[in-house]
């Protein structure tokens, strides 16, 4: 069978390789691939920024999309033909925070998901959601997984409260569509204009472009009265939190997920003190989350946006654009 795999930590390095095909052993199960996803996390993975002391080659990416072909001794979870998903960190099943006996990601340290077939832990995978195809199922693990466990597992996220989403990524786009699920305002932020338009024919209420207006923080909090938002989802750290927590109403929370802009902050804390708000992180989430996730999706029916397939052939190309930017989650598909 076929495999992408990068003999050194560079982009460049990627071939697709002829391997023998995986077995299942106990506990696993062999999964036909349909459909993978790609996150920044890959690119990191591949460009050495996880640490370049992993045994190589790396097989890149964690989420997959596809049907189980053979299973292993002690499987109970699935039986040949069931569609299922991976799961970032196979070994994180409970739980809202990943401890340390939880480690161990696809994709880097363990071995990645872009694969004609993978063998995935039967407890580290879970169920498709009966409406969707392999395509969309792939999105889920990492983007939709942290805007899911952002707003229900650290900000309790309840109907009529306002949010702000920054940017229109993979996972603010999930961000947008979980908000408006549970009858939240949402105002996204974006460079873009044109992002703008989209996003607000995908719901959103109130759109901010935050290249035009760097305060948009304090333009986010003009919109809900001066009262303050109650949420900030944050995917670019940095001078961000600081305008993050301007749009805040008092005991309002920001979530920080990513650091696209700058690793590091600072924060005055008496401000924050007096505001009396809540700075929250999160590492994507565990296989209950997920599952609890797939529920709400297979009632919502919520649709993931895909910015662009690629045939598996194709995946440099993906890889290419997913260091451009995509409006949407950029696909790998098995099959024409
Ligand atoms: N902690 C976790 O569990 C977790 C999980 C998943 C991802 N992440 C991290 O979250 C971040 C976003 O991931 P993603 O998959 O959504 O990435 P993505 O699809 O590449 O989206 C990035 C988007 O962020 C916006 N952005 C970039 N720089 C910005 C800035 N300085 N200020 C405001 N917005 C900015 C841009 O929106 P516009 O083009 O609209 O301006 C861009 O499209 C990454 O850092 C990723 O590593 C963390």
């Amino acid at each position: 069978m076929w495999r992408w795999q990068a003999t050194e930590y560079s982009p460049e390095s990627l071939a697709l390789t002829d391997v023998k095909s995986p077995i299942a052993g106990p506990g696993q199960i062999l999964v036909r691939v349909g459909a993978v996803s790609l996150n920044y996390r890959d690119k990191v993975a591949l460009e050495g920024g996880f640490g370049t002391g992993h045994a190589l080659p790396v097989v890149p990416c964690s989420d997959a999309a596809g049907t189980v072909v053979a299973v292993g001794a002690g499987v109970h979870r699935f039986r040949i033909g069931d569609r299922v998903i991976s799961h970032l960190a196979p070994r994180w099943l409970h739980g809202s925070v990943r401890l340390p006996e939880d480690d161990g990601l696809l994709g880097i340290p363990l071995e990645g998901v872009l694969a004609e077939q993978i063998v995935l832990s039967a407890e580290g995978a879970v169920a498709t959601p009966r409406y969707m195809d392999d395509r969309e199922a792939c999105t889920l693990p990492i983007a939709a997984l942290t805007a899911w466990c952002a707003w229900f597992e650290r900000c309790h996220l309840q109907p009529g409260q306002t949010v702000v989403i920054q940017g229109t990524g993979g996972v603010a786009l999930f961000a947008l569509q979980f908000a408006e699920m549970a009858g939240a305002c949402t105002i996204v932020t974006s460079s873009d204009n044109q992002k703008l338009e989209r996003v607000s024919a995908l719901g959103a209420r109130h759109t901010i472009n935050y290249r035009l207006e760097p305060r948009w923080g304090l333009a986010a909090k003009a919109l809900t009265e001066g009262v303050g938002v109650d949420h900030v989802l944050n995917v670019a750290g940095g001078a961000s939190v600081m305008e993050s927590l301007s749009a805040c109403r008092a005991g309002g929370s920001i979530v920080i997920a990513g650091l696209l802009e700058d690793a590091e902050f600072t924060l005055p804390i008496l401000p924050f003190i007096l505001q009396q708000g809540t700075i929250h992180t999160l590492s994507v989430g565990s296989r209950d989350a997920f599952e609890a996730m797939n529920r709400a999706l297979e009632i919502s029916e919520i649709k993931p946006v895909i910015g662009r397939e690629f045939l598996f052939s194709e995946a440099k190309a993906a890889f290419d654009l997913l260091e451009r930017g995509a409006f949407g989650k950029i696909v790998i598909r098995m099959s024409s």
